[in-house]
């Protein structure tokens, strides 16, 4: 069991943020990554549908045989994890409780912003994790659509950049939040120009926590890759474009990456 890869998926390149925290904190472990592409983006869908999705990736994953599954996409943790849950026979785990946590530990007037696409903002999930553990913080949420593409795009810093993260953040700035979550698997690349937005408000990147917490679950379940000095093995899959992919995870890993095989059959 413990020499199995770890497993991790999203709804297309963006889940690169947590498969680098990952492979950074467990180098010894072999990853699978497998990206959603024909059927990005997730976060403008439906809870049925990110269901149905999210049970097709943990079938394909589930077939290569890891040892635990990680839910890399904000949206596809909000929206489907609690009915999947316990459905399979390894631990399954999201961003949104790992992400949650950190955020209540890192409060000090326990007013936190959370951003995200907006199927995870309307699903109230980071909200609700913060509420079951902090009943007295008070939460402000904002949907930011457009950072996804931004990223993709590669725009990442200049007056452009500067200028939708003003429009989406003025009024969480005004709250006086003191800590905000990234919900959202691109928004780590946004960072610097969040922190400079808002300046002294403490950022909860859910790419790193989720990596800690798998880290944990390997721990507890004693299937924590034992060998050391060694570099695990990479695969990546894509049910799309696996040349786009390549190209975007260029600028996610600042590395090059083999040309994903294509899933055909997920359905
Ligand atoms: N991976 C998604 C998330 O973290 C962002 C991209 C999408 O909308 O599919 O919510």
């Amino acid at each position: 069991m413990k020499n199995k890869a770890i497993g991790i998926f999203d709804s297309g390149v963006g889940g690169l943020t947590v498969f680098k925290e990952i492979e950074k904190l467990l180098p010894d472990e072999d990853i699978i990554y497998f990206g959603d592409t024909a059927r990005v983006p997730y976060g403008n869908k439906s809870k049925s549908t990110i269901i149905k999705f999210s049970t097709e990736s943990i079938l394909f994953l589930l077939k290569k045989k890891v040892k635990i599954i990680v839910v890399a996409c904000n949206t596809a943790s909000a929206l489907s994890l609690d009915a999947l849950s316990g459905m399979f026979s390894v631990p399954l785990i999201g961003v949104i409780e790992a992400g949650a946590r950190k955020a209540i530990k890192a409060t000090k007037n326990k007013k936190i912003a959370v951003v995200g696409t907006r199927s995870t903002i309307n699903s109230k999930s980071y909200e609700n994790a913060i509420l079951k553990n902090e009943k007295k913080a008070k939460i402000y949420s904002k949907a930011c659509p457009l950072f996804v593409p931004l990223v993709e795009e590669g725009i990442l810093e200049g007056e452009t950049t500067r200028g939708v993260v003003e429009m989406y953040l003025k009024s969480l700035k005004s709250t006086g939040a003191d800590v905000i979550i990234l919900g959202c698997t691109h928004y780590p690349l946004l960072k610097k120009q969040i922190a400079s937005y808002l300046k002294g408000v403490y950022i909860v990147d859910s790419a790193t926590e989720v990596a800690l917490h798998a880290k944990e679950i390997l721990a507890q379940n004693n299937i924590l890759k034992l060998s050391k000095n060694k570099t695990g093995k990479r695969e990546f899959y894509v049910s799309d474009e696996p040349k786009a992919f390549m190209g975007l995870a260029r600028l996610f890993l600042k590395r090059e990456i083999p040309l994903p095989k294509v899933v055909n059959n997920l359905q």
